[in-house]
C-alpha cells in the first residue's frame, strides 16, 4: 500500500494514490477472478518483494498482450531488476510456452526511466496518443510500445 501511495511512484500511473488496505483487497480479488497474470518481483538471495509485473489482458485471438510493471521498493531502482525480471515474463510469453505473437504497453512519454527500460528490452514506439492523460494539471503524452516475437515475425 506504501508503494501505490507515494506520489514518486504514481507520477505517472493512472492510479493516483488515495489506496487503502479495502481497495487493495478488492484489487487482488479481482486479479484472481480475472485469472491474470501477475508476479512478484522479488530479490534471489533474500526473497524482499520489491515489486509486481502483470500481464493483462491477454488478447488470444490476435495473439497480444498488455504488460504493465511497477517496481515498488525505491532503494532498488537502477539496479537492473526491473529488466532482469521483464526478460524472464517476455521469454515466457513470446516463447515456447504461450507463443505470443505481440506484447503491447502503454507509457507516458515523460516517464523516461519506464521509456528507457522498455527501449533496452527491443519495445518500439508504435505511435503516439497526444495529451491524452492528465496527472497533477499537466496533460501528458502517452507513447504505444511493442515488441514481436521474432520467431513469427519479418
Ligand atoms: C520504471 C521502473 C520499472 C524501472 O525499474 P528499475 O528496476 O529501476 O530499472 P532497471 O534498473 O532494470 O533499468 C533497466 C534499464 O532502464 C534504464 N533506466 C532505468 N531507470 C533509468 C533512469 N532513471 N534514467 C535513465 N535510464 C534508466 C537502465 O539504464 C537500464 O537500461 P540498460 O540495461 O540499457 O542499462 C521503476 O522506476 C518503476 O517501477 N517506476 C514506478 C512505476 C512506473 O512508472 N512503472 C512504469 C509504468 S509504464
Amino acid at each position: 500500500m506504501s508503494w501505490l501511495n507515494d506520489p514518486e511512484i504514481y507520477k505517472y500511473l493512472e492510479t493516483r494514490g488515495n489506496q487503502t488496505i479495502l481497495s487493495l483487497e478488492a484489487f487482488i480479488r479481482q486479479q484472481i477472478e480475472g485469472k491474470v497474470y501477475i508476479w512478484a518481483v522479488t530479490i534471489k538471495e533474500s526473497g524482499k518483494h520489491i515489486g509486481n509485473i502483470k500481464i493483462d489482458p491477454i488478447n488470444q485471438k490476435h495473439s497480444f498482450a498488455e504488460y504493465g510493471i511497477l517496481m515498488g521498493d525505491k532503494s532498488e531502482w537502477g539496479k537492473g531488476y526491473a529488466k532482469e525480471a521483464s526478460m524472464k515474463v517476455i521469454e515466457y510469453f513470446l516463447g515456447e510456452e504461450k507463443q505470443l505473437r505481440k506484447i503491447n504497453l502503454g507509457v507516458v512519454k515523460s516517464n523516461t526511466s519506464a521509456v528507457k527500460l522498455y527501449e533496452s528490452l527491443g519495445f518500439e514506439i508504435e505511435g503516439v496518443f497526444k495529451q491524452h492523460v492528465n496527472y497533477d494539471g499537466i496533460y501528458h503524452d502517452i507513447l504505444r510500445m511493442a515488441l514481436f516475437n521474432k520467431r513469427n515475425h519479418d
